[in-house]
């Protein structure tokens, strides 16, 4: 399954509804790590969840279902396509919150029924997972960094449908951690850019937080203890000045980063030392918090430490949109992959559902 030796052209519709973000694009697939966006559209609900600090299903779902055939129709006119000049329709079908992914992947089932058209269901870690062969021609195989607000994975991408979990987190995302910092410091939703943007003002050496996980043998992930620390020295302040605030996101960035350098190096020993051995040393980064430049600094240095390449799509692609998901529907299309309209949206979908379970509270998949 790794290599696509099928030159055919792919048209296809992906739609994106499983968090907060209602998407939908056209992508054209040449042939293998050859594709072009033909209209990528986002809508945003942060407008919608901005006084809750954080997204709320029920407020997500109803959001989707008013702009969805809006947006799909958008991408459609931009791409200048008609129906009939697709060769697909892709959705996600999950991860996510279950209320949204009906939305998006109930609208792709119609269409695929009305235009007689072939239905991929996407799971969504696939489409970050996959996104980079859209940006930057690359194909599998790599060593993978997914960093969104609900997941933090290392993977090994050996092909299309071909994923083996190194590590995972035991709590929170690093992008949850993000927005629970930023919460909690006042910053508005979603965290992840606010703290980047202080932390550039502060002293990062002015608070000693924990780094969970340094130095442990599996490349697993902890973030709950670290903003646990960081509300007690937030607390211990009492009234907090815009200083303060400067230097406790700059503590929490570089805490953070010490933590994804030191799990990223345990899974890259890992990864080359794989049964058949890993000898393309490529690390994509993907997800929302790829975005961050002080991570993707450190991670620059390690990869340069230990001959990888670093591979991380524009964040456009970075962060949740439908350009993604059309493409890894055109990945699958591509080898005769396709679903049933029968398909049910799943809230979890692990994409390696034989890693062995890491324990700990609140574990994601
Ligand atoms: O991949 P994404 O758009 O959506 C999910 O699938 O979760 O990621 C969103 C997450 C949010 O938690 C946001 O705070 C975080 O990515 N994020 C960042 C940055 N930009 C977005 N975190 C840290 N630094 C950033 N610059
Ligand atoms: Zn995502």
């Amino acid at each position: 399954m790794t290599a696509s030796n099928d030159n055919r052209e792919l048209r296809v519709l992906g739609i994106e509804t499983s968090c907060d973000e209602t998407a939908a694009a056209v992508v054209l697939r040449r042939g293998p790590a050859s594709g072009e966006i033909l209209s990528n559209l986002v809508r945003s609900q942060l407008d919608e969840h901005a006084a809750f600090g954080g997204v709320v299903p029920e407020i997500a779902a109803r959001a989707h279902v008013e702009v969805a055939d809006v947006i799909i129709k958008q991408a459609m006119a931009e791409a200048g396509l008609g129906w009939a000049d697709l060769d697909g329709v892709a959705a996600t079908a999950g991860p996510g919150l279950l209320g949204g992914l009906l939305v998006g992947l109930t609208t792709a089932k119609a269409i695929a029924a009305a235009r007689a058209l072939p239905l991929v269901a996407v799971n969504h870690l696939e489409a970050h997972a996959l996104t980079v062969g859209l940006s930057d021609a690359l194909e599998p195989p790599y060593l993978l960094l997914l960093v969104s607000g609900g997941h933090t994975q290392l993977l090994a991408v050996s092909g299309v449908g071909a994923y083996r979990r190194l590590g995972t987190t035991l709590d929170d995302a690093l992008g949850e951690a993000f927005d629970k910092t930023a919460k909690l410091l006042g910053l508005p939703y979603p965290g992840g850019p606010e703290v980047e943007i202080k932390a550039r003002q502060g002293d990062e050496t002015r608070f000693d937080l924990p780094r969970p996980m340094v130095g442990r043998a599996e490349p697993h992930f902890s973030f709950a203890g670290l903003k646990t620390a960081l509300r007690r020295r937030a607390e211990a302040l009492g009234a907090v000045t815009d200083q303060d605030i400067a230097d406790l996101c700059a503590s929490f960035q570089r805490a953070v980063c010490d933590v994804m350098i030191d799990r990223t190096a345990c899974a890259m020993a890992l990864y080359e030392a794989a049964p058949g051995g890993n000898t393309e040393r490529r690390l994509v980064v993907a997800g929302g918090v790829a975005a961050n430049r002080a991570l993707r600094k450190g991670l620059e240095t390690l990869c340069a430490e230990r001959g990888f390449t670093l591979h991380v799509p524009p964040a456009a692609l970075c962060t949740d949109n439908g350009a993604m998901i059309a493409w890894a529907g055109a990945e699958r299309l591509a080898r005769g992959l396709s679903d049933g309209l029968d398909f049910a949206a799943r809230a979890r979908w692990p994409l390696d559902p034989d890693a062995a379970p890491a324990t700990g509270a609140g574990v994601k998949a």
